[in-house]
């Protein structure tokens, strides 16, 4: 429980009127949001996109950064195999709302037949895309030959994808890696997968041995654009809009993927809307504006998923919302083990009104790639 005493102020109901309220501050005010960049028959209006992140993607983050500004967003994978033999869980994956298009679904596997019957199923619900994962180095996975392992046998994801276009009419994409280990493969995956019909692909410039470590190898996207004629997203440590500058000019990618660095900082797509688009920089969210959109994502979230998940499932989200904030330091572990959203929410007020008009170090600019 919060202590009341600490927050120095009376036990009021939350404000419904906060609730789902955030403003998408820093989308570029434009009439014009066409980017020119296509996937399959998919416009896009703007060059970011979501990454898929499991566990972090469900509807009421993807919603957010959309309204944020990215243009596209990916929801967290699912199996292939459990679609088809119609598991729940894997169900729950595809919870998304026509509201959201456009929308990609990511499914995992390594069966071609598998792969176009879960592509028919998640066709079914009508998203705009469909993505394959080649990237997920998870033990589990890869020992099923499915995630980062398709980056070892070009061939059968070459079958997959074929599989898997000739099944349905949604664009297939694919997101790769640099390679399963030091030896890269992604430009000759990336000209498979081409071949086979896939309508975009993404390359995380880390190979499957790195997993997360180490820096993003940019060099790799800049040889996969080369290699290809569809769109390329790249991916990897763009943590601010000076990185998805730098990675446009280095790397000629289409698309620039964000996923960790959106956490907490669900702007960062407008800025670098803003940024790739020409757009002068505008002023970070103020403390107060941050606290705004952590409300509106709560709200979200118990929404979605009811109070209890719906609060425990945001604590990573929490936790990033407040990073670098000095009055929500010694409020941290309250915000963290609390369980009813009206104590999450009062804790975030407090915070806002303590220091709402200071502008918190932006997480970017603490780690910027050099
Ligand atoms: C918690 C977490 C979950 C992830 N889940 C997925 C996933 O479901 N599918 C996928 O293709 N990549 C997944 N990734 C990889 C990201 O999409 C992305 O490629 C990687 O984080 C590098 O980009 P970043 O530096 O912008 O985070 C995940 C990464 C993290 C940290």
């Amino acid at each position: 429980m919060v202590d009341h005493a600490q927050l120095n102020e009376p036990v009021v109901q939350a404000d419904e009127s906060a609730r789902h309220s955030s403003r998408a501050f820093l989308i570029p005010e434009t009439d014009d949001r066409s980017s020119g960049v296509r996937i399959g028959g998919v416009e896009l209006t703007g060059r970011t996109v979501l990454a898929p992140l499991a566990g972090v993607t469900d509807r009421s983050f993807r919603t957010l950064c959309r309204e944020q500004g990215a243009s596209l967003a990916v929801t967290e994978m699912v199996s292939a195999r459990g679609l088809v033999h119609g598991g729940e869980r894997s169900s729950e994956y595809l919870d998304f709302r026509p509201d959201e298009a456009p929308i990609s679904v990511q499914v995992f596997g390594s069966d071609p037949d598998v792969m176009a019957a879960g592509a028919a199923v998640v066709a079914e619900r009508e998203p705009d895309l469909i993505d394959i994962n080649c990237g997920c180095p998870v033990k589990k996975i890869v020992n099923r030959n499915a995630g980062a392992a398709l980056m070892r046998e070009p061939e059968k994801l070459g079958e997959i994808v074929s599989a898997m276009f000739e099944a349905v009419s949604t664009p297939i994409t694919v997101k790769i890696r640099s390679g399963w280990d030091r030896e890269e493969n992604a430009p000759e995956v990336a000209r498979v997968v081409e071949d086979a019909g896939a309508a975009a692909i993404a390359v995380h410039g880390r190979s499957r041995a790195s997993r997360f470590k180490g820096r993003a190898d940019w060099d790799v996207i800049r040889r996969v654009k080369e290699a290809v004629g569809v769109p390329v997203a790249g991916n990897g440590d763009v943590r601010s809009s000076d990185d998805a500058e730098r990675m446009v000019e280095e790397t000629g990618c289409d698309l620039v993927m964000v996923g960790r660095w959106a956490i907490g900082n669900p702007w960062l797509f407008g800025r670098i809307e803003r940024r790739l688009s020409g757009m002068p920089e505008i002023d970070p969210p103020t403390i107060g504006e941050r606290m705004e959109v952590a409300i509106d994502h709560l709200w979200r979230s118990v929404d979605l998923k009811g109070r209890a998940k719906g609060v425990y499932e945001l604590r990573n989200h929490l936790a990033a919302y407040v990073k670098g904030i000095e009055s929500a330091v010694p409020l941290r572990r309250s915000l963290l083990t609390e369980g009813e959203p009206e104590e999450v929410e009062r804790i975030l007020r407090h915070v806002a009104r303590t220091e709402g008009d200071l502008v918190a170090e932006d997480p970017g600019e603490r780690g910027g790639r050099t």
